[in-house]
């Protein structure tokens, strides 16, 4: 008889142990599927990521993601005045343009779209940040207009000169070499990864790979400019850069 009474306690409790430990599971993935992506990805990398391994970002749709870019920008340009002074690159090459139809490629504050006008240039400048783009507006020669690379495709045969600088979308390199026109010139410089990289980005997709400039581009441009090298982010940070330049083959 003690033995009947013991052997229903122990089946009570591993009952009650498995109904606790399946609610715990399907409460916390729950939970966790709601984080933001920067969480998930820290906690994904930590202790438990074989457990969960959910996939990042696939549940978010291109409106959402747009949405966040926006908001992101708008803040950081709301609260830290980028510099106005347009890279080396940019006052070196620009005037190798054929032409005087530019486009700047998420243009940001606009401090190369404003020089290139200085130079006699007429800018279409896109970028998703409604404040950078409200503060572009009336501004003769410059076209600003509030775009989402996620959803926007470029002209064809548009422009003799194409810049973008410190932006990095892949899905854009086919459509750059077609909107250029023929001897339209590509100036291109961003972040390559590195694990020195003094600031880690908030995702790898953001940075280049080594060598994948110039790669991607020889086929179609005549190379003039192009290198990989060290330098300093505008917060002081060592990160590594490539850029270049080139003409659009005949
Ligand atoms: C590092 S800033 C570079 C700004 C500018 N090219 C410069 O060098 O000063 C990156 C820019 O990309 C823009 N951007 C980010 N995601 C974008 C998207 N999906 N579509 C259009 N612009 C985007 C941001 O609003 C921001 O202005």
């Amino acid at each position: 008889m003690t033995n009947i009474i013991f052997f229903r306690k122990a089946i009570c409790l591993i009952l009650i142990i498995c109904i606790c430990y399946t609610n715990a599971f399907a409460f916390s993935y729950s939970e966790f599927s709601q984080l933001p992506d920067e969480v998930k990805n820290a906690i994904n990398k930590k202790t438990l990521g074989q457990k969960f391994n959910a996939p990042i970002s696939s549940s978010r749709s291109h409106d959402n993601q747009a949405q966040a870019d926006k908001e992101k920008w708008n803040k950081k340009y709301q609260n830290n005045p980028i510099p106005d002074r347009p890279i080396k690159l940019i006052t070196d090459f620009a005037e190798l343009a054929p032409g005087k139809q530019a486009l700047d490629i998420a243009c940001g504050m606009g401090r190369h779209s404003k020089y290139l006008t200085s130079l006699g240039f007429k800018v279409d400048a896109l970028d998703v940040s409604s404040l950078a783009i409200a503060s572009l507006q009336n501004i003769p020669n410059i076209n600003a207009k509030e775009v989402d690379f996620d959803n926007y495709t470029l002209p064809k045969d548009q422009y003799d000169l194409i810049i973008c600088t410190f932006f990095l979308k892949r899905e854009l390199f086919p459509q750059i070499i077609e909107a250029l026109k023929m001897g339209g010139i590509l100036i291109y410089e961003t972040f390559v990864y590195h694990p020195d990289n003094g600031q880690v980005p908030s995702e790898r997709s953001y940075l280049l790979e080594e060598g994948e400039l110039e790669n991607t581009f020889k086929d179609n441009l005549e190379l003039i400019e192009s290198r990989e090298y060290w330098d300093e982010t505008m917060k002081g940070f060592k990160m590594k850069k490539a850029s270049i330049v080139g003409k659009k083959k005949k």
